[in-house]
């Protein structure tokens, strides 16, 4: 698939089919994410690959409350990916810290982008979260305490009859040439 092609299909997928996800494509994604750049080549990341029902289940419960009721489509994903932070390399560490840049979170970002585009591209849906109970789910899936999650993502196949319209802000609003 042309590239522009695959990034206009992808979207945060909020319903899906209670259809399993093949572990070849599985492995796919995982190996598109593997593959993702990293400051100093860091890779700081550890990916769960949540999909025993009864465990997607508790951590979906995680990812909702009162406050946050946009994420109960979360039980529907036979698989979340949860994406724990690694510590970087030293050297980044030190530079990030004299930079005042947490590149370990752009890192993440980049893989976890790989890993929704080349789901994409398998006909498979994801939808990227950031909203989580991170204490309880550490404890379901035995992280460290030390250790912080950095991002979910649900993977499964899309129920739509069509891919809604992408609503963003016109080149003009975020581009300039040569000033800000
Ligand atoms: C870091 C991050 C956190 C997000 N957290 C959530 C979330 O907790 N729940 C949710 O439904 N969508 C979440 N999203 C999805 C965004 O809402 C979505 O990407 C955005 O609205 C653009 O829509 P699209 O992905 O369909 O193109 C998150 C996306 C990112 C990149």
């Amino acid at each position: 698939m042309d590239f522009i092609e695959l990034v206009k299909k992808r979207f945060s997928v909020r319903k899906y089919k209670q259809q399993a996800v093949e572990k070849e494509k599985l492995e796919k994604c995982l190996e598109a994410a593997r593959l993702a750049p990293s400051a100093s080549n860091s890779q700081p990341w550890k990916f769960i690959v949540v999909n025993d029902a009864g465990l997607v289940g508790k951590v979906a419960n995680e990812t909702y409350g009162p406050l946050a009721s946009f994420n109960t489509f979360v039980k529907q994903a036979p698989v979340i990916v949860v994406i724990v932070l690694e510590k970087p390399k030293l050297i980044t560490q030190i530079g990030g810290r004299l930079k005042n840049k947490e590149w370990s979170l752009i890192d993440i970002g980049i893989a976890a982008e790989h890993f929704c585009l080349q789901a994409a591209e398998e006909g498979l849906g994801t939808c990227m979260l950031g909203w989580y109970n991170e204490k309880p789910i550490k404890k379901l899936l035995n992280i460290p305490e030390t250790k912080s999650i950095g991002l979910l993502i649900t993977l499964g196949y899309p129920d739509y009859e069509n891919t809604p319209d992408k609503k963003r802000k016109s080149l003009d609003e975020m581009l300039s040439f040569n000033t800000f």
